[in-house]
């Protein structure tokens, strides 16, 4: 390595985004829009199971390969389906395979701001709660907690087991952030997008990431129905 690379590795100080396969691929799609336009760096890991979501739910066949293709096209379309709602520039994404347990983000050494896994599905909060890192995405997590670095959870499922909730208390007690996706009406939404970024930004507030993802409560009672 150069001394010229070893220096742009000590700068880039990515977030690791983490998706697994529950349900809610359009809650990672908006936090990985929202870190990219806050110019922040991201390393992307997609569970094996999050292929299935993400095809269920978007029709696109997620692969390693060309993730820079599927990526742009997951990232590009809409909560409600339409293509070419957005446009992301994904220059600063990293992507590492799943399986890869010999990633950068599977030792603490490896800079990073923390770690957002979006959607959180109930197996990923049992193997982060229990320490299993039976993949890279579960790895990276007990890694962030270990290094005391900020790690978000947003959870979906419902209704939730005795045991997920004990997991998430766990993982509470950890230093995690627990964040059940679940949206506010208060911002005003009038679109699936709204509901799908109030969540997101909720996650990327959580992570203190500056963004514009959703309207705040601004101490007025009636406020979300007068929103256009
Ligand atoms: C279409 C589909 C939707 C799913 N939705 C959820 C969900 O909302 N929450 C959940 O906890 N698991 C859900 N699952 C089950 C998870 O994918 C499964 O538990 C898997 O083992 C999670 O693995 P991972 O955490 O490594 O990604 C879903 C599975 C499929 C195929």
């Amino acid at each position: 390595m150069t001394a010229a690379s070893s220096t742009s590795q000590q700068q880039r100080r990515p977030w690791i985004v983490g998706v697994s396969g529950a349900s809610g691929t359009p809650f990672a799609a908006s936090v990985l829009r929202g870190l990219l336009a806050a110019g922040e760096s991201v390393d992307l890991v997609v569970s094996r199971a999050s292929r299935l979501t993400i095809l269920d739910e978007t029709g696109i066949s997620y692969r390693d390969a060309h993730w820079q293709e599927d990526l742009l096209s997951w990232l590009s379309r809409g909560a409600d389906g339409k293509p070419d709602t957005f446009r992301p520039d994904i220059g600063d994404v990293r992507h590492w395979g799943a399986g890869d347990l010999a990633a950068g983000p599977s030792s603490g050494s490896y800079p990073a701001k923390g770690m957002l896994i979006v959607p959180a599905s109930t197996a990923c909060v049992a193997g982060v709660a229990l320490g299993l890192s039976k993949d890279l995405l579960q790895r990276a997590a007990s890694v962030t907690l270990k290094e005391r670095r900020k790690l978000v959870v947003a959870v979906r499922e419902t209704p939730l087991s005795g045991s997920t909730l004990r997991q998430m208390v766990a993982l509470d007690e950890a230093g995690a952030v627990v964040l059940p996706a679940s949206p506010g009406f208060y911002a005003g939404a009038t679109h699936i997008q709204d509901l799908v970024d109030f969540v997101a930004g909720r996650v990327l507030d959580a992570a203190g990431v500056p963004h514009q993802l959703y309207r705040r409560w601004e101490g007025e009672l009636g406020g979300a129905s007068s929103r256009g």
